[in-house]
């Protein structure tokens, strides 16, 4: 009886070395007993398992995971799957979940309000045992610009608009948000940085966006400008910043994300009192609630249907 039931079970494998299978194996099998989400070490007969759900593919790979109709991201981004990796022609969906676009925004105003108010000035000052009088600054004076319009800059543009912030964002095609200045292109790329005094980095990771904020890009904003970036560590030539940091272009910066995770003890960035590095935290995806995406899109792969938040995978997002 138990192994019929053992049978009936249709499997999810599960690949992630920074999510706990047992968190997610819980949430969905609250929603649907019958859908069991199993760890890539515990799967038995890859061949039989429909659907994956990934924040990277297993150590082992997927070529022998030869049923797979559908493939879940465990993040917003599916760059860290590597797309050269994965079966061709399996559908792929990122992670779109109320509970990632709460924590990003809420990641992304502390950090503007932590350059905006000198609390990272204030922070040196301390350590210093200086009392180093500095008026506030006014948020008028303070245009933020957010780089990516997508799910989650759109959500983050809004909020710091809402906020009483000058916003103003970039994308690759047009968008239309009250109260935001959007820019599209690159051709519209210098008028956005020259306007930014701190930007917000949320853009897709893709060819064409990778190294964006460099050298050239921090000469184009204004002097003494701060940048904070959650989008990807492939988006930031790491030299170029601290460069720009020791010629007073960029003043500060505050970065969840780096070329090479976790940041090596080595790393340049660990002494430098202008950055503040947090280690890939700013956004947090609760099982609980983002099951029910994982579920619709476990019955989507197996009807065949198109996935939500599917990716287009020669777009590259
Ligand atoms: N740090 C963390 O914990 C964390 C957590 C979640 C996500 N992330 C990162 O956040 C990123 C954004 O997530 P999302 O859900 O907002 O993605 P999304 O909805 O796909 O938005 C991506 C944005 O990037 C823009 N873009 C892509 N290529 C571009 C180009 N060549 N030039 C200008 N703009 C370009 C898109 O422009 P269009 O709107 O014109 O298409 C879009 O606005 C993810 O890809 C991931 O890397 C980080």
């Amino acid at each position: 009886m138990d192994g019929d039931r053992q049978q009936m079970k249709q499997q999810i494998l599960f690949s992630s070395d920074l999510d706990d299978p047992a968190a997610w194996a819980a949430a969905v099998a609250a929603l649907r007993p019958e859908i069991e989400v199993v760890d890539w070490r515990n799967v038995t007969d890859p061949a039989s398992v429909p659907f994956a759900l990934l924040w990277k593919p297993p150590a082992a790979g997927l070529a022998a995971f030869t049923g797979l109709k559908g493939i879940q991201s465990l993040g917003a981004g599916i760059n860290q799957l590597n797309l050269a990796e994965l079966p061709a022609g399996v559908p792929l969906a990122r992670l779109i979940d109320d509970s990632l676009t709460e924590t990003m925004t809420d990641y992304a105003v502390a950090a503007v309000y932590r350059h905006y108010r000198g609390f990272d000035h204030f922070e040196r000052q301390t350590r210093a045992r200086l009392w180093d009088y500095r008026p506030a600054r006014r948020k008028g004076d303070f245009p933020i610009g957010v780089m990516g319009l997508g799910v989650l800059g759109g959500a983050i543009a809004r909020q710091l608009r809402d906020l009483g912030f000058p916003v103003s964002g970039w994308s690759r095609g047009p968008h239309r948000i009250d109260g935001v200045r959007c820019h599209a292109g690159t051709g519209e790329l210098p008028d956005f940085l020259a306007a930014s005094r701190l930007v917000v980095n949320v853009l897709a990771l893709t060819p064409a966006t990778a190294g964006i904020l460099n050298a050239g890009t921090f000469a184009l904003m204004p002097a003494e400008s701060f940048v904070v970036n959650i989008g990807r560590g492939g988006h930031l030539i790491e030299d170029d910043l601290i460069a720009a940091i020791d010629a007073g272009r960029i003043a500060g910066a505050t970065l969840d994300v780096f070329s090479t995770e976790p940041l090596p003890v080595e790393h340049p960035i660990y002494s430098r009192p202008e950055i503040l590095a947090t280690p890939h935290v700013a956004g947090a995806i609760a099982p609980e609630t983002a099951a029910r995406t994982v579920i619709e899109n476990f019955d989507r792969a197996l009807r065949g249907d198109p996935l939500l938040n599917a990716v287009d995978t020669a777009r590259g997002y």
